[in-house]
C-alpha cells in the first residue's frame, strides 16, 4: 500500500490530519518538504505516493505549478490530488475541478468527514488503475490485502494490524435524531468491543457472534431509520434505501463465507466491513438526514 503525500502549510493542520489518517487506517503519510519542485517530484514518485493531499494556501509552493508538474509527469500523474485551503468560493472549487483536482475541503477541516472523502477518492482511484482480477468479494483492494488467507501472522504483524483499525465513537457522529443516534452508538460500541476483544488476542472467538449481532442490527436499525425518512418526507430516500440494501448482501456474503471456525483474517474482514460502513455510510448518508431537517 502506498503512502499518503501531504503539502500542508501549517504544522497544526498537518499534525491533525497525520493523525486522522492514521486513527482511521488509511496508511502511512509522508511530508514533502522539498520547495524544489523537480526534488518534491522525486520523492513523489520514491515514496510510492498513491494519494497527494495539496494546501493551495502554502506559502512555499505555487499550488498551480505543482498540480501541474504532478499531472503532467509519466510516474506520478495518475495519482489523485485533493486540495485544501482558506477559500469558499465556489468559483475558485470550480476552477481546482477543472484542472482535475479530485476533490476541494475548505478550512477548517473536520477530520471524520475528510477522511471519509479520502477513503472514497482511494477507493476509486485503485479500482481505476488497478489491473488485478477485481475480487468478487465485498472488501476494497486494501481490505483484500490486510485480509489475505495466511493465518500464520506473527504477534507484531497481529499488532500492527489492530491497530491500525481502532476506532472511536464521536460526536462527529451525531445526527441529532435521538433514536438513530442511539442506534449508531451501538454499532460503535459493538465496534469498540470488538477492538478490544482482539487486542486480548480473542476476536476470532466472537465473530460469529458479532455477525448474528449485525445481521439483526442492520433489520431493525435500517427498517427504523427508513420509516423516519419516509415520515418526514426525506427526498432521497431510495437512495438511501439502496445503500442499506447493497449493506445488507455485503454482510450477507461475508457470514456466507465464513468457515466454520473464523481465524484472524475473518476478524479483519468483519472489523473492516463494519469501519468502512461507519465512515462511509453514517458520517456521508445518515448526515444528509440532519441537513434535510435544518433546512425544512
Ligand atoms: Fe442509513
Ligand atoms: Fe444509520
Amino acid at each position: 500500500m502506498g503512502k499518503i503525500g501531504l503539502v500542508i502549510a501549517l504544522d497544526v493542520v498537518r499534525v491533525k490530519i497525520e493523525k486522522a489518517i492514521v486513527q482511521f487506517g488509511l496508511g502511512e503519510t509522508y511530508t514533502l518538504n522539498s520547495n524544489m519542485l523537480k526534488v518534491a517530484l522525486k520523492n513523489l514518485y520514491k515514496n510510492d505516493i498513491q494519494l497527494l493531499i495539496l494546501d493551495v494556501d502554502h506559502p512555499d509552493y505555487e499550488w498551480q505549478e505543482l498540480l501541474l508538474a504532478v499531472q503532467n509527469h509519466p510516474q506520478n500523474k495518475s495519482i489523485p490530488i485533493v486540495a485544501i485551503g482558506n477559500s469558499a468560493d465556489t468559483k475558485f472549487v470550480k476552477q481546482l475541478t477543472n484542472q482535475g483536482v479530485a476533490d476541494y475541503v475548505s478550512k477548517p477541516i473536520e477530520e471524520v468527514q475528510f477522511v471519509s472523502r479520502l477513503n472514497l477518492i482511494m477507493r476509486d482511484s485503485s479500482r481505476l488503475t488497478s489491473t488485478a482480477v477485481v475480487s468478487e468479494s465485498p472488501l476494497t483492494e486494501f481490505d483484500a490485502a490486510e485480509a489475505n488467507d495466511d493465518q500464520s501472522i506473527s504477534d507484531l504483524e497481529w499488532h500492527e494490524k489492530i491497530t491500525k483499525i481502532k476506532f472511536k465513537w464521536s460526536s462527529d457522529f451525531e445526527t441529532h435524531i435521538e433514536q438513530i443516534d442511539k442506534d449508531h452508538k451501538e454499532i460503535i460500541d459493538a465496534y469498540e468491543n470488538l477492538y478490544l476483544k482482539m487486542k486480548e488476542g480473542m476476536g476470532h472467538e466472537f465473530v460469529e457472534e458479532l455477525l448474528r449481532f449485525l445481521n439483526d442490527y442492520i433489520e431493525t436499525h435500517f427498517e427504523r431509520e427508513e420509516a423516519f425518512m419516509s415520515e418526514i418526507g426525506y427526498t432521497e430516500l431510495e437512495v438511501h434505501r439502496g445503500y442499506h440494501h447493497e449493506f445488507t448482501v455485503q454482510v450477507k456474503n461475508l457470514s456466507n463465507s465464513l468457515v466454520d471456525s473464523p481465524n484472524n483474517s475473518d476478524l479483519i474482514r468483519v472489523n473492516l466491513l463494519i469501519k468502512n460502513w461507519l465512515i462511509n455510510h453514517i458520517v456521508k448518508e445518515d448526515m444528509k438526514i440532519h441537513y434535510f431537517l435544518q433546512k425544512k
